[in-house]
C-alpha cells in the first residue's frame, strides 16, 4: 500500500504549514495548519483541492509520487479561499490538459483571482451533478457559505468518501498520521473549536443547511481541507459542528474581562470562584488584554455561559472588551446564558454600552453587576446573587 493511501485508490497529497504565524493574517497557529489535497486515481484521475501558493511545489511532488507520469484529468475546486486555491495557476501550468471542475461562482472567482480566462479549461457543475471517473463517481453538493459563497463538497459514491472542504476542518499540522485512527486526535479536537468559531462561526445557518443536505450520506471517511481525515471520529466531529453551528454550548463558562489596575479583574475572579462553588467544572477566565481574541472566541462558542466585564474607559467600554463583543456580534452568537459586569470610578458607562450590544444581539441578561471603584464586603454579597441568577438561568 502506498503510504499516502487512505482507502483504495484515494490518496492524501496535502502539505503542512509550520511557518505561518497567523491564519488569514489574524488567527494564531501555535500547532501549524495543514492544507489538505487528495487524489482519486481510477481510470480517470482527480486532484481534489489545491494548497496555499507557497506549498504548491510540494503538492506537485506528492501528486507525482502518487500518479507517476500520469497527469490528473481533473482538479476539483471545492473552495476558493487562497489557502486552497493559491496553487491553481501553477497546477494549471504543470498540467495544461487538466480540467478545472467548479460551479459557476467558483469559475468566476478563479477568473477574478488568477485570470485563467480560457473557458475550455473549465468543467462546470451544478448541485447534484456527477463526474464519472471510471470506477468511481463523484457527486457534487453545493454548500454555499461554508465558508464562502462558491463552496461545495463532493462525495465519492463508491468509496463513500466525502471531500467536505472547510467543513469538519481544524487547525493543527499533521504529525505523521493522516487518518484519525492513526493518531491521538486530542489536539485537533481542541483546535476544532477555535478553527470553527474564528473562521466559519458567522455562518451557522449555512452549516446547518449543509448538514441537512448531507443527512442521507453515510461516509466512511471525511476528507476536509484542514486537519485529520476522519474515520473513527466521524460521529464526534459531525456532532461538534452541529452543536457549534447551532451555538449550543457545552457545560462550562467563559468569563472575559478587561482591567487597568486589577479591580475589575478581582470581580472576574470572584465570579469564577462562585461558579465553581456552584458546580461549574469548566471555567475559562480571560483577561482580554492578554488572551488572544482567537482563544476568547473559541471558548465563548464552546461553553454555555458567557460573562463579560469591563471598566468604563474614556466614557466607553475598555477597548479589548469592545473588540470581543464586536466579534460576538459579527458572528451572530446566540443561545448563551449571558451576564455582565461593569466598573467605574466616577461615571458608570460600561454597563450601558454592554447593554447596547445586548439589545442589538437580542440577548437576555441573566445577571448584571456594577461596581464603583473597588470590591468590598457589600459587592461580595451582590456577587453571590449574581452567581445564583446565572445558575438559575443556566438550569432552566
Ligand atoms: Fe481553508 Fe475557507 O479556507
Amino acid at each position: 500500500m502506498n503510504f499516502r493511501e487512505i482507502t483504495k485508490d484515494i490518496y492524501y497529497a496535502g502539505v503542512n504549514d509550520r511557518v505561518t504565524d497567523r491564519f488569514e493574517g489574524l488567527w494564531p497557529l501555535p500547532c501549524g495548519v495543514s492544507y489538505n489535497s487528495y487524489v482519486v486515481s481510477k481510470r480517470k484521475t482527480a486532484l481534489v483541492d489545491s494548497v496555499e501558493a507557497g506549498y504548491v511545489a510540494e503538492l506537485i511532488s506528492n501528486v507525482e509520487e502518487i500518479l507517476g507520469v500520469k497527469s490528473p484529468d481533473f482538479l476539483i475546486v471545492n473552495h476558493m479561499e487562497p489557502d486552497h486555491s493559491g496553487g491553481i495557476p501553477m497546477l494549471c501550468a504543470r498540467w495544461p490538459e487538466m480540467k478545472i471542475v467548479g460551479n459557476r461562482q467558483t469559475i468566476n472567482i478563479i477568473k477574478g483571482f488568477y485570470h485563467i480566462n480560457d473557458d475550455s479549461r473549465y468543467h462546470e457543475v451544478k448541485d447534484h451533478d456527477v463526474l464519472d471517473l471510471g470506477g468511481e463517481v463523484l457527486e457534487f453538493t453545493l454548500t454555499p457559505m461554508v465558508h464562502w459563497p462558491e463552496t461545495m463538497m463532493c462525495f465519492a459514491t463508491q468509496s463513500k468518501v466525502l471531500f467536505s472542504g472547510d467543513a469538519f476542518g481544524c487547525f493543527g499540522a499533521m504529525n505523521g498520521g493522516i487518518v484519525d485512527s492513526e493518531m491521538d486526535c486530542g489536539i485537533y479536537i481542541e483546535e476544532m473549536y477555535r478553527y470553527y468559531s474564528n473562521i466559519v462561526g458567522k455562518y451557522g445557518v449555512f452549516v446547518q443547511k449543509a448538514l441537512a443536505k448531507l443527512a442521507g450520506l453515510t461516509p466512511a471517511f471525511i476528507c476536509s481541507t484542514h486537519g485529520p481525515v476522519w474515520h473513527d471520529d466521524i460521529e464526534r466531529v459531525m456532532d461538534i459542528y452541529d452543536r457549534l453551528s447551532r451555538y449550543e454550548g457545552e457545560p462550562g463558562a467563559t468569563i472575559i474581562y478587561g482591567s487597568m489596575y486589577g479591580h475589575t479583574a478581582e470581580v472576574a475572579e470572584a465570579i469564577a470562584r462562585r461558579l465553581a462553588q456552584r458546580g461549574i467544572r469548566r471555567i475559562r477566565v480571560h483577561n482580554a488584554s492578554k488572551s488572544s481574541m482567537s482563544e476568547m472566541i473559541g471558548d465563548a462558542f464552546r461553553y454555555g455561559i458567557l460573562i463579560v466585564g469591563s471598566p468604563t474607559y474614556s466614557m466607553r467600554l475598555f477597548p479589548p472588551v469592545e473588540q470581543f463583543l464586536q466579534a460576538m456580534e459579527t458572528r451572530e452568537v446566540k443561545n448563551k446564558v449571558f451576564a455582565c459586569f461593569g466598573s467605574h470610578t466616577w461615571s458608570p458607562v460600561a454597563a450601558t454600552k454592554i447593554g447596547e450590544y445586548l439589545q442589538r444581539m437580542k440577548w437576555d441578561c441573566a445577571a448584571s453587576f456594577e461596581m464603583k471603584q473597588a470590591h468590598d464586603v457589600a459587592t461580595g454579597a451582590a456577587l453571590d446573587k449574581f452567581a445564583d441568577d446565572v445558575m438559575a438561568a443556566y438550569k432552566k
